[in-house]
């Protein structure tokens, strides 16, 4: 590694976009697959992988949803789930919050407490034992109709204690935001933190939109804000939070190539980006990963690594104590290794 990947590899960093299904490596995959009798086109791992070949976000969709059928007990999404805190840790991710998409197993007759009682589990072990903090997003799945997220919001109320906010995710194309107003506007009655997808595959009308209708704290990917300099101002202005996930992008050919990327120009923007792995068993890494290939294809500088973590904290959930307590540790870092 060079001394860039090594500094951005301990530093201290919060991860805010990441789909528990999207850390389902291929060999976790067909081991659950086998062992709960669910038929996969893959034989195995290999094969997979070699599938791995996306074209843009639906073709990746239509293997990600695919592969998640495997998950059907408890014990599934605790496996899942723990794996990746286990990964995350060693990473150095101090917190991480994390997207779910309850409707995808709800269609197959997983009920919402198998769901949420393995995912729970390996949270709370993880507070214990690796000592990463955590909140828990549920997804709306966006090319489902507003009924029947609002079905699922309904059911998610039982279990409120451990969902803190309400995320948008899936196909954005032909499905904008504003289809889930009153999903979003109740969301937020209920105090929940909310968050969309807008921006990845669609343009920067989609962030606006997702801000102006949904009513938002966060974007997820944003990428697209770039073409329209008025709200670029706006996001620095009011320090939105972008949660950009570049080799999610390179692999769903947002951008050509890493170089292409435009990570850089959004922080020399003044805009409050974050970098995050998104699918990291479908997109060739962790959050690690991101950082170091990002750094090396746009020779970001040691501050830009620094910028990117501290956002990574003060874009998150946590409160203001816990905050301070992370933004120390990382200048604690950062003095400690010179960069
Ligand atoms: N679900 C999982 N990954 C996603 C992505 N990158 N965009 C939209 N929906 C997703
Ligand atoms: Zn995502």
């Amino acid at each position: 590694m060079t001394t860039l990947e090594n500094f951005a590899a301990g530093m201290p960093k919060a991860e805010l976009h990441l789909h528990i299904e999207g850390t389902l490596e291929p060999e976790m995959m067909i081991a659950i697959g086998q062992r709960n009798g669910v038929e996969l086109p893959w034989p195995n791992a290999r094969a997979a992988r070699k599938a791995y070949d996306f074209r843009d976000l639906q073709s990746f969709l239509d293997i990600y949803y695919r592969a998640t059928s495997v998950l059907l007990l408890e014990q599934d999404f605790y496996e899942l789930t723990i794996a990746y805190l286990r990964k995350a840790a060693s990473q150095n991710v101090r917190h991480t919050e994390i997207f779910f998409d309850p409707q995808t197993h709800l269609a197959r007759g997983v009920s919402f407490e198998t769901i949420l009682r393995g995912i729970e589990l390996a949270l709370e072990e993880a507070h214990r034992t690796l000592k990463v903090s955590t909140k828990l997003i549920m997804c709306i799945l966006r090319h489902l109709s507003e009924e029947e997220g609002l079905d699922v919001f309904r059911q998610a109320l039982s279990w409120r204690r451990w969902i803190n906010g309400i995320g948008l995710d899936s196909s954005e194309h032909g499905n904008p935001p504003s289809k889930f107003r009153n999903l979003f506007e109740r969301a937020r009655a209920e105090g929940f933190f909310t968050v969309a997808h807008a921006g990845e595959e669609g343009n920067a009308s989609c962030i606006r939109e997702a801000l102006a209708i949904l009513g938002v704290s966060r974007i997820d990917h944003g990428v697209h804000c770039m073409e329209d300099e008025k709200l670029v101002a706006m996001l620095a202005e009011k320090q939105i939070p972008l949660t950009v996930c570049p080799l999610s992008n390179v692999r769903l050919k947002v951008f050509a190539s890493m170089q292409d990327h435009n990570l850089k120009q959004m922080l020399r923007r003044g805009l409050c980006v974050t970098v995050n792995s998104d699918d990291p068993a479908y997109f060739g890494g962790y959050v690690n990963e991101n950082y170091s290939q990002a750094a090396l294809a746009l020779a970001l500088e040691g501050n830009d690594l620094v910028r990117l973590a501290r956002n990574s904290f003060n874009a998150s959930w946590i409160s203001t104590v816990q905050k301070a307590l992370y933004l120390q540790e990382l200048d604690r870092y950062c003095k400690d290794n010179p960069f």
